[in-house]
């Protein structure tokens, strides 16, 4: 292979070498300064975590110097590894020459370059980008463009769907009611939620219902979200063609697709855009996650005619102070040439298919297990094994791999490795993956 084909060549392909059983103790103790200062999340419980020292390609230490192969990649935002070599090239290049510019009063030419690539990801020609921070940002950005162009406030989105927690979209987030359920005086009370379709029949059963919502006399949807394959949910592909469904009920009834690529999108599922590959037209685009190459960077790209909307005699404005920081910008550029360079989109489709197969034939003789995903997103159901996805995923970091868990009773064995892995991991992960799911489900 050439060492395009292969960017194992590249630093950061190393397999696992544990120095000490993780947690080591220098994490242990970071762990406790961390319980200390750092707000307490959720139900308190031992984390059991490692702290993260480095990370380079699809390596990561902890502060006890083992060494771990990444299947996780910051929740797949570690598109093209750990500081990929042009990724650190462009920041340190960019990071001597501007760190901030002045909004869209006074943009930074990395910003406008930007800008001009993600609109041309777009299926329509001259779509236009508003560029925020995090994922919440973008898909926030999108509800509010859906009321400005559509005059509706109703939105459709799925159970078990997440899009972040800023209150635009913590009113659509499908997940976990508990996470909504504190604010939800405080949030958008027109949300309806749909079954996210798993299979062909329910694909079926939730258009219909769709239909029924949108044509209703009462019906004020301006917009369905949707994440198209649910991530966090589990990892659940819809069957083909059910997002182009969407897409046309949408338009019909005119209310706006808003397809929420921020994990699927940039290759991580095998396409550039999940959405577009199933045929779907979505009026906007969430983008996020792997598109800063490590910072924090999200996108809307949306269809010129939706986007006009914001255009108003009364001003009416989207931004923030360090939205479409330059040295973020920067590194999102060198992220969109790595993936277009070393064809990682399409790496991701092959690799993550013959795994997906690798994983199923050997997880075949295990009952009720199931393997699915598209390109280097897969999940392994547990479901029917209780506590199975979190033992699962505790004894691979034992073994010195960092994966995580999903789906609304975190069932589901998440496997989001970076797009440039080296096949050698990916083969040393699949021995793994398999025996810690072997010995978690009994
Ligand atoms: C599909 C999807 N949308 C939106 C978000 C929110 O992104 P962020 O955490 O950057 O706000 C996430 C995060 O996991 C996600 O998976």
């Amino acid at each position: 292979m050439s060492s395009i084909d292969e960017p194992s060549q590249q630093p950061g392909a190393e397999l696992p070498r544990l120095v000490t059983r993780p947690p080591g103790e220098h994490s242990r103790t970071f762990l406790l300064r961390h319980r200390h200062a750092a707000a307490p999340m959720g139900p308190a419980k031992a984390t059991g975590g490692i702290v993260y020292a480095t990370a380079t390609g699809a390596n990561v230490t902890d502060v006890d110097g083992n060494r771990y192969v990444d299947l996780a990649a910051g929740f797949g935002a570690e598109l093209v590894g750990h500081g990929h070599p042009a990724v650190r090239r462009a920041l340190a290049l960019q990071s001597e020459r501007l760190l901030h510019a002045l909004g869209d009063v006074h943009p930074s030419d990395a910003k406008i370059a930007l800008c001009g690539r993600l609109a041309a990801l777009h299926p329509e020609p001259d779509a236009q980008v508003l560029v925020g921070q995090s994922g919440s940002d973008a898909v926030s950005a999108a509800l509010k463009t859906a009321v400005l162009k559509t005059n509706k406030t109703g939105v459709i989105a799925c159970a078990g769907a997440y899009h972040g927690l800023g209150y635009g979209p913590l009113s659509a987030c499908g997940l976990r009611p508990s996470y909504r359920e504190p604010f939800a005086a405080q949030l958008n009370p027109h949300v309806t939620f749909v079954a996210y379709p798993d299979a062909l029949e329910r694909a079926a059963a939730v258009l219909g219902e769709i239909a029924r919502l949108l044509g209703a006399l009462e019906s004020d949807v301006g917009a369905i979200l949707i994440e198209p394959v649910l991530g966090r949910g589990g990892v659940v592909v819809p069957p083909p063609g059910f997002l182009a469904e969407l897409g046309r009920l949408a338009h019909e009834h005119g209310a706006l697709l808003i397809a929420d690529e921020i994990w699927t999108g940039l290759g991580r599922s095998g396409a550039w855009l999940r959405s577009v590959a199933d045929g779907a037209r979505p009026d906007l685009i969430c983008l996020g996650k792997g598109l800063g190459g490590g910072l924090p960077l999200s996108a809307l790209v949306g269809r010129r005619s939706v986007m006009a909307a914001w255009r108003r005699a009364e001003e009416v404005v989207e931004t923030s102070t360090f939205a479409g920081a330059p040295v973020a910008c920067a590194t999102a550029l060198a992220t969109l040439d790595a993936l277009g360079r070393e064809k990682l989109v399409e790496r991701s489709a092959r690799l993550g298919a013959a795994w997906l197969e690798e994983l199923a034939a050997a997880l075949r003789g295990v009952e009720r297990v199931a393997v699915r995903g598209a390109g280097l997103m897969l999940g392994i159901d547990l479901g029917a094994h209780s506590g199975a996805a979190g033992a699962a995923v505790r004894s691979l970091l034992e073994r010195g791999y960092i994966a995580t868990t999903g789906g609304g009773a975190r069932e589901v064995v998440v496997l989001t490795p970076p797009l440039t892995i080296a096949e050698a991991q990916l083969e040393a992960a699949t021995g793994a993956v398999v025996e810690a799911v072997r010995e978690s489900v009994g």
